[in-house]
């Protein structure tokens, strides 16, 4: 037996799924489950009946998982796949940011801790942070950690002031205005989609910019059949294998080729073999952080649900 053999016999011997997000390696997606952004596997795990779910993405994701289906059993395949931003902000940086600016609704991107989800009125991801921040009906709201969606929230709501914690993604940053301007000068013909935790300069001039599954949609919906796309490389790995398996005869090309995040590319099918055969690396969460971090979350999701 292969590895991809092995590892959907013992999924389907233990009731496991796997959860991936579309920056992992891509050949993750053939024991895959679902694949998609925060938000879709975010659902998909508060909706599952299995009793195992390995998380193929970085660990804020694995505890998402985990707040959403307390019940089950979830695991992280390589303990290696933090998110750098998540990682920009504690508990107490959260606290010192809320103390400057008393009184304020504070929104948390879902890349973010549990402890810190847990002290925060919402959470949102790139697919909803504008219809979050609309929702609160304030003229200010915070937004921890990253400053740069939090910046496109305000650019595109107008109305709302957005003070951000000035966290970022050192991957997303690595796109630069001047990527944009020579892409347009090299491939004229080609509509540049990023994702908003690029620099705000950066999302101005771009033709879409959404998460990387609003990427991903507006990409195969539109007639269009050429793409720059400024987020992570696996997007762009999986809308030409897709094209090229549904004869699209479409055609998306990397920004620049340093837009690849080295902790999303830890997990691979060694380790979810490994992690399914020796349930190592599970996730726990303390029981108080839990329910509050859980509540910040399941807002969202009603929010976004009723649409
Ligand atoms: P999505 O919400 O678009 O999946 O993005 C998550 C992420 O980590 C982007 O860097
Ligand atoms: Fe975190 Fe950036 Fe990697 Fe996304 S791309 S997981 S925000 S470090």
């Amino acid at each position: 037996m292969n590895l991809v053999e092995k590892i959907n016999k013992l999924k389907k011997e233990k009731n496991a799924i796997i959860l991936t997000h579309c920056y992992q390696n891509i050949e993750i997606d053939e024991v895959s489950d679902f694949v998609g952004d925060s938000l879709y596997l975010s659902r998909a795990a508060a909706k599952t009946n299995a009793d195992i779910i390995i998380f193929a993405g970085v660990y804020f994701m694995a505890q998402s998982a985990k707040l959403l289906s307390p019940s089950k059993r979830v695991f992280l395949p390589n303990m290696n796949s933090g998110c750098l931003m998540a990682d920009m902000i504690d508990v107490n940086n959260l606290r010192q940011f809320k103390s400057q600016n008393p009184d304020i609704p504070v929104v948390c991107y879902i890349n973010s801790t549990a402890e810190v989800k847990a002290e925060c009125d919402i959470c949102c991801t790139s697919s909803n942070a504008i219809e979050v921040v609309r929702s609160l009906n304030v003229n200010k709201v915070l937004f921890a950690p990253d400053t740069y969606l939090g910046k496109w929230v305000e650019y595109k709501l107008k109305n709302v002031e957005v003070i951000t914690f000035n966290g970022f993604c050192p991957t997303h940053l690595r796109i630069r205005v001047e990527d944009i301007e020579n892409a347009r000068r090299r491939y004229p013909d080609y509509l540049i989609l990023a994702h908003p935790e690029c620099h705000s300069e950066v999302s101005k001039l771009a033709d879409f910019v959404g998460s990387t599954k609003e990427i991903t949609e507006f990409a195969q919906k539109s007639s269009h059949t050429k793409f720059i796309i400024a987020t992570e490389k696996g997007v762009v790995d999986r809308l030409n294998r897709d094209s090229m398996k549904n004869n699209q005869g479409k055609t998306f090309v990397l920004i620049n080729d340093n837009i690849v995040c080295p902790n999303m590319k830890c997990n691979t099918l060694e380790d979810i073999l490994y992690t399914l055969e020796n349930e190592n690396n599970e996730i726990f969460i303390d029981t108080n952080t839990a329910e509050k971090a859980k509540r910040s979350i399941e807002k969202m999701l009603l929010l976004s649900e009723r649409k």
